[in-house]
């Protein structure tokens, strides 16, 4: 039965997110590049596969140089890729199906060849003339550190043509805006709303920490940039209700909740201090990482939800995480000097798992069960490869592997054409690894997915409930509670942060504000147990559920009846890198 998009206009608390890169996911005219009418014939694969919203990443007209995070036109879709009437086909096509679509809009910086920027380096006094930031040294704001370090020296660059220096946070070829400047400002609520008038249910905001400098301070979450997103929030609600904005702002949790402001701001926030921490509890095999960056997780305002994900189209960024916890994330999954890219390590998902299917399947089970809404990555779901030996972070770029045949399927352009030459290693090559073959082999990582996000879509727990980190004797182990009552739209209780009451560096008690309604609706689960072997090894676990006594626990995915819970312990062994998803109920 085809899905209907639902009219919750809270739908993203509930979606599966995929990251899709255009150019990289199917080429429909044989140029060698992803195109919107690529994306439009892959649709049904997408529709099957289960997701809710595909975020798309920029579309724009752009010179490329940052694989399109360095617009050159914010009014028009790249050439490349198709016009704005394909965004609008591939908007209704994918609505058709229940699918949702964001894009990414950099606010931020423009292409150094963008019309604006072309006119404000022409001279001191033309009309765009303080478009961006202009100084005569670049002694200013030495506060702000520079994001892209292993490639550039300054934030500042200079200009031979204006005969000043400009000022950028990423590659000095982005030069950003000036948002003190109110035409800045108004010039971009037109392209939002030229854009959401496509169709588009909202964007994921690139790079919004950095919007605003200010003397002495590091130009990061300053309260002019909070300003500058309310008065966007607030344009959107009121003539684009049901939209979503999806904050990237790379910081550590007390400055990132900011980015909801009181459910005024962002309605999501990508939880970047959580995905390096994953992959460090799995390699540590101890939940220690997992559990104290929940603790230091704020509670979410009403309305708003994390994004959480393993991997993206950047660097597994490791900007989040102390000096010493760096240094254990490049020398366990970064060895090769070509692996590391900016300050984080160029790689795909199954290679940083050495291909470990059970390790994978640990990973994403926790990425479907920790509160939040998951964000996949392109090509993931088939445990698809990288190639190290490209530049910048194309690495985790390369073409969709979509059959065994030439170009893996992706393109039936020449392959000296291809905008990157697809996976061809005997692993992780396209012949090995493609979803026409995932698609027929039912024991497959990609069937794996699919399954899973049809059980995490009958559990609304995943999307909306409260999360309570349990005690375990055994450190390798992490269990947690997800709740929610149905009459309330959030079911936070009685904790100040999203870990219950957790205490110190780990989790040390059971919250008591677990109750259940009498009201709540006959038969639904409202009470989900996971439970997580970090380890390779098998586990003992000891879990104190003695105050859901007698309760029936329920295996989800088999729907296997578990014993019930007795007094006291109750005691689980999970095999290694296992997991479950009980019910309580
Ligand atoms: C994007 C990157 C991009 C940068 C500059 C980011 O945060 O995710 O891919 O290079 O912004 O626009």
């Amino acid at each position: 039965m085809p899905r209907s998009l639902t009219e919750n206009p809270r739908w993203y608390q509930t979606a599966v997110f995929y990251e899709v890169f255009i150019r990289g996911f199917f080429d429909s005219n044989g140029d060698g590049i992803g195109d919107l009418r690529g994306l439009i014939d892959k649709l049904d694969y997408l529709e099957w596969l289960g997701v809710d919203c595909l975020w798309l990443l920029p579309f724009y007209s752009s010179p490329m140089r940052d694989g399109g995070y360095d617009i050159g036109n914010y009014e028009e879709v790249d050439a490349a890729y198709g016009a704005r009437e394909d965004l609008i086909k591939l908007v209704d096509e994918a609505h058709a199906r229940g699918i949702r679509i964001i894009a990414d809009l950099v606010m931020n910086h423009t292409s150094d060849q963008h019309i604006w920027f072309q006119e404000s380096r022409s001279s001191g006094d033309n009309p765009k003339a303080d478009w961006y930031i202009w100084r005569d040294d670049d002694s200013g704001w030495p506060e702000a550190r520079i994001i892209f370090t292993d490639v550039e020296q300054s934030n500042w660059a200079w200009d031979s043509e204006r005969q000043q220096y400009y000022w950028h946070r990423f590659y000095s070829h982005q030069p950003d805006l000036n948002y003190d400047n109110p035409e800045v400002v108004e010039a971009m609520l037109s392209i939002v709303k030229l854009w959401l008038d496509t169709g588009l249910d909202g964007f994921r905001l690139d790079a919004v920490p950095y919007l605003y400098q200010r003397d002495g301070t590091s130009g990061e979450n300053l309260p002019e940039t909070h300003a500058f997103l309310r008065r966007l929030r607030s344009e959107i609600d009121a003539r684009y209700p049901g939209r979503v904005l999806l904050a990237e702002a790379n910081q550590w949790p007390t400055d990132l909740v900011d980015y909801f402001g009181s459910s005024d701001e962002c309605h999501m926030c990508f939880h970047f201090p959580l995905m390096p921490r994953m992959f460090m509890a799995v390699r540590r095999e101890q939940r220690l990482p997992i559990t104290e960056i929940l603790a230091q997780t704020p509670e979410l305002p009403d309305g708003c939800q994390w994004g959480l994900f393993l991997r993206n189209h950047d660097e597994l960024t490791l900007e989040m995480v102390s000096d010493e916890d760096r240094d254990f994330m490049y020398a366990e999954y970064g060895a090769d000097p070509r692996m590391k890219r900016h300050l984080g390590i160029s790689r795909r998902l199954a290679p940083l798992v050495e291909n470990s299917r059970p390790l994978a399947e640990l990973l994403h089970a926790m990425l479907f069960s920790l509160p939040g809404s998951p964000v996949l990555y392109y090509g993931d779901e088939l445990m698809m490869g990288d190639n190290v030996y490209l530049g910048d972070r194309d690495a985790v770029r390369t073409p969709m592997q979509w059959t065994p045949d030439r170009n893996g399927g992706f393109s039936r352009a020449d392959f000296a054409q291809l905008y990157l030459p697809p996976l061809m290693d005997p692993v992780y090559g396209y012949q090995a690894v493609n979803v026409e073959a995932e698609y027929r082999d039912q024991g497959s990582f990609l069937h794996w997915v699919q399954k899973m996000l049809s059980v995490r879509r009958r559990h609304e727990v995943f999307g909306l409930g409260s999360i309570e980190i349990l005690a375990v004797d055994n450190p390798s182990v992490l269990a947690f509670i997800r709740s929610y009552y149905p009459e309330s739209s959030l079911a936070v209780k009685d904790s100040e942060n999203f870990a219950g009451n957790l205490e110190g560096d780990d989790a040390s008690q059971i919250s008591t504000s677990l109750d259940f309604r009498e009201d709540s609706k006959e038969g639904e689960e409202r009470c989900v147990l996971c439970i997580f072997n970090l380890s390779r090894f098998a586990q003992p676990a000891s879990l104190d559920l003695a105050r859901f006594k007698e309760r029936q626990v329920t295996e989800l995915l088999g729907r296997v009846p578990f014993p019930d819970i007795q007094e006291g312990d109750y005691r689980i062994t999970l095999g290694p890198h296992g997991f479950y998803w009980f019910s309580i109920t």
